[in-house]
């Protein structure tokens, strides 16, 4: 056995989002390293071709849907892992959505609440699911796709950013709680990464310059690239490792 154990192997994964982008990439990096792999978004259409992939390679995975702003679709999403596996090792909170690009001032009461229920409450009641099924089994990782705009806002996206100051919080609050039953949580916070998501920052030269100012790596994120923090934060490589976030930004929050 190596010193640094980053096996998942055994390990029963949960990642929202999981049909493209960073989620996709996620989900295929934890199925190579071992992980059961219960992939999770809204369409079924595009998550099941990544649950095929995985399980023509060899892999085992899920494919479950499941609109993480609705809690009857997360209360019936933990019922299948319970039924089907009787555990979960990990959850990769991942689907998070940004309706809106444009001044605070101007955000319109609906975009708050859509962004808030999304990318808040969805995180917020799928830790809760998955720490009460860890607590139970005295062990568990959960690990939440923060943004550096968490951090720093980026301009134009302040709601976003809010909630993605929200999900840093939480990642702390639940791990201060949930430390003694064993159970660890941190955040990631991702920089631009080429995805549907943030296409259009890449594709409008005037937004992509601003950017590009000032950061240290001089270029944008690959999802793949974000696949090595999750590993290590879903593995026992990082089992006295809580309360964390990791930067994957090209130097962007220096
Ligand atoms: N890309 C970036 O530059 C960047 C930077 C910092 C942080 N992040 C964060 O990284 C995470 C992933 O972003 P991404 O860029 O990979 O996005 P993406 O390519 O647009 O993928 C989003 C995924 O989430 C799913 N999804 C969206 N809304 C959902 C909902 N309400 N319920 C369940 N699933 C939902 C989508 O599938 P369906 O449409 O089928 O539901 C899809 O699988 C997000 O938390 C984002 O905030 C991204």
């Amino acid at each position: 056995m190596p010193i640094a154990d980053f096996s998942l192997k055994g390990k029963i994964a949960v990642i929202t989002g999981a049909s493209r982008g960073i989620g996709e990439a996620v989900a295929r990096g934890m199925a190579e390293y071992g992980a059961t792999v219960v992939l999770a978004a809204r369409n079924m259409p595009g998550l099941e071709p990544v649950a095929q992939a995985i399980n023509d390679s060899g892999g085992h995975a899920l494919a479950v849907a499941c609109h993480t702003g609705k809690p009857d679709h997360i209360a019936a999403l933990f019922e299948r892992v319970r039924t089907e596996f009787g555990r979960i090792d990990v959850l990769v909170n991942n689907a998070a959505t940004n309706p809106y690009f444009g001044p605070v001032i101007d955000a319109p009461e609906s975009v708050f609440d859509k962004t808030f229920e999304v990318n808040v409450k969805g995180y917020f009641l799928m830790s809760q699911h998955a720490a009460r099924m860890m607590v139970a089994q005295g062990a568990g990782s959960i690990i939440n796709i923060a943004s550096i705009a968490g951090v720093s806002p980026s301009p134009l996206q302040g709601v976003y950013a809010m909630t993605k100051a929200a999900v840093i919080s939480m990642t702390k609050a639940f791990a201060k709680e949930l430390g003694g039953a064993c159970v660890r949580c941190n955040a990631i916070c991702p920089g631009l990464t080429e995805t549907k998501f943030a296409r259009v920052l890449i594709d409008t030269p005037e937004i992509y310059q601003i950017f590009l100012r000032d950061l240290p790596m001089g270029r944008h994120a690959q999802p793949s690239e974000m696949v090595g923090a999750v590993v290590y934060l879903a593995s026992d490589a990082s089992s006295y490792t809580t309360g964390t976030v990791i930067a994957c930004d090209g130097g962007r929050l220096i």
